[in-house]
Formats: C-alpha cells, sequence, structure tokens
C-alpha cells in the first residue's frame, strides 16, 4: 500500500517536473503582442553602436484579461531563415528551451498594458553578421513564456534588416591602414622638402 501510494506520488511529481519544465514550445503560445521596431526592411545596423528602439503592446482587440498573468516582456534578436540556412546552431527548434532562432537577448522589462511601450537598445558587441528581426516574449511569474510577437510575418521573410559585425580584427587593421597612409602622407612631404632643398642648394651654388 505504501509503496503503491511512493509510486503513484513519484509518477505525478515527474509528470508535473516534465510539463512544468522546460517544454514550453513556440506553437503554442498566443501571438498576442503587436511589436515594431526602428531599422527600415533592410537597413544595415553596426553591431556595438547602433541602437535600435522597440515598441510593443498588448493588441487591444484580443479579450481583456488575455494578459492577465504576463509579468516581464523579454526582446530579443532573432535569425532569419536566410541566415539559419545550412548553420545547425542557429536552427529553430519548438521546444523553446531547445530552440536558437532568438540567441541574442537585447532586454527585458515589466510588462504593462500601455499603448506606448518602447526601449532603446544597442546592437551588442557580440551579435553576427546575419539578417534578422525582432521578437517580444510575454513571460510569467515562473519566467516561462506565454506570449509574443514579432516585427515579420509568420514566415519570418518580411521586414528583416541586417546586423554588421565588426571584428577586432577589422578595427585593428582599419587603424593600421590609417597609420600606414598617414606615414605615407608625411614621409612623401618629407621627400619632397629634402629634394627641394636639395634643388636650392644645387642652384646657389
Ligand atoms: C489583433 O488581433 C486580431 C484578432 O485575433 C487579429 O485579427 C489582428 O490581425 C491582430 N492585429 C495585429 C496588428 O496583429
Ligand atoms: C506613455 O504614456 C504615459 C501616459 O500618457 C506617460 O506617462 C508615459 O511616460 C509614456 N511612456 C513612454 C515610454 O513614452
Amino acid at each position: 500500500m505504501a509503496i503503491q501510494a511512493f509510486l503513484v506520488a513519484s509518477f505525478v511529481f515527474s509528470w508535473l517536473a516534465s510539463t512544468s519544465n522546460g517544454v514550453t514550445t513556440f506553437s503554442s503560445l498566443q501571438q498576442t503582442l503587436i511589436v515594431t521596431a526602428s531599422p527600415h526592411p533592410g537597413q544595415v545596423m553596426k553591431a556595438g553602436e547602433d541602437k535600435i528602439t522597440v515598441t510593443w503592446s498588448l493588441n487591444t482587440s484580443l479579450q481583456t484579461g488575455i494578459d492577465s498573468t504576463y509579468k516581464t516582456v523579454k526582446i530579443k534578436l532573432c535569425y532569419s531563415p536566410i541566415s539559419q540556412k545550412d548553420r545547425g546552431w542557429r536552427k529553430t527548434v519548438d521546444i523553446l528551451a531547445k530552440d536558437k532562432t532568438c540567441q541574442h537577448k537585447m532586454g527585458a522589462q515589466p510588462y504593462t498594458n500601455a499603448s506606448n511601450n518602447s526601449l532603446t537598445l544597442i546592437v551588442q558587441r557580440d551579435v553576427p553578421t546575419a539578417t534578422y528581426f525582432i521578437r517580444v516574449y510575454a513571460c510569467n511569474s515562473a519566467d516561462e513564456e506565454v506570449a509574443y510577437g514579432q516585427t515579420t510575418d509568420t514566415k519570418k521573410g518580411s521586414n528583416l534588416f541586417e546586423v554588421r559585425a565588426i571584428s577586432g580584427r577589422h578595427t585593428s587593421l582599419d587603424i593600421a591602414s590609417v597609420c600606414f597612409s598617414t606615414f605615407s602622407v608625411v614621409s612623401l612631404f618629407g621627400f619632397f622638402f629634402i629634394e627641394k632643398r636639395k634643388a636650392k642648394a644645387l642652384q646657389t651654388k
């Protein structure tokens, strides 16, 4: 009897653990947020430099109280399908804990049902060159995603923008080439100056 109770209890416990932990699927989320972002379609944003303004609000044509469990919103930069092709490490998986689409978190803030929520965020330096859109997740008090909104359509094909990474190597190459050209200009003037003086010296002789 005690053993049976224990077995039932442990079965129930493991079932609860498996349903409440890490198995939220993207397809189970409702699209209730309307999200817009400042980049124009095709605009190129520089990582570590350019800022993106994200505005989000609840779609007011939905039933009231649909957002009663929303506590926070998380703003994420997500790879478009073009930039996921042949790259397993950016793959879309329906189980959100395994999904690699929206790896780059831009920011978070408490959820409000105001119509003018807006946040300006810098594109982090570690964001690689790719084509992106922005998705905002609404999370409940257990920090589980319950709803979302995004700047693109369901096929993730429209209204995409680019991020261009600035790698350290390029920056130092740029600095090196600037130094080199400054050096060449200075030495060119130096040569002219010396040659002129030589010519003058010859003339006066
Ligand atoms: C808001 O929700 C309604 C009802 O589901 C839907 O028809 C409409 O397209 C949504 N609006 C936006 C801008 O997503
Ligand atoms: C949104 O509107 C409210 C009320 O008009 C105002 O108090 C608040 O500062 C606004 N927030 C933003 C982010 O513009």
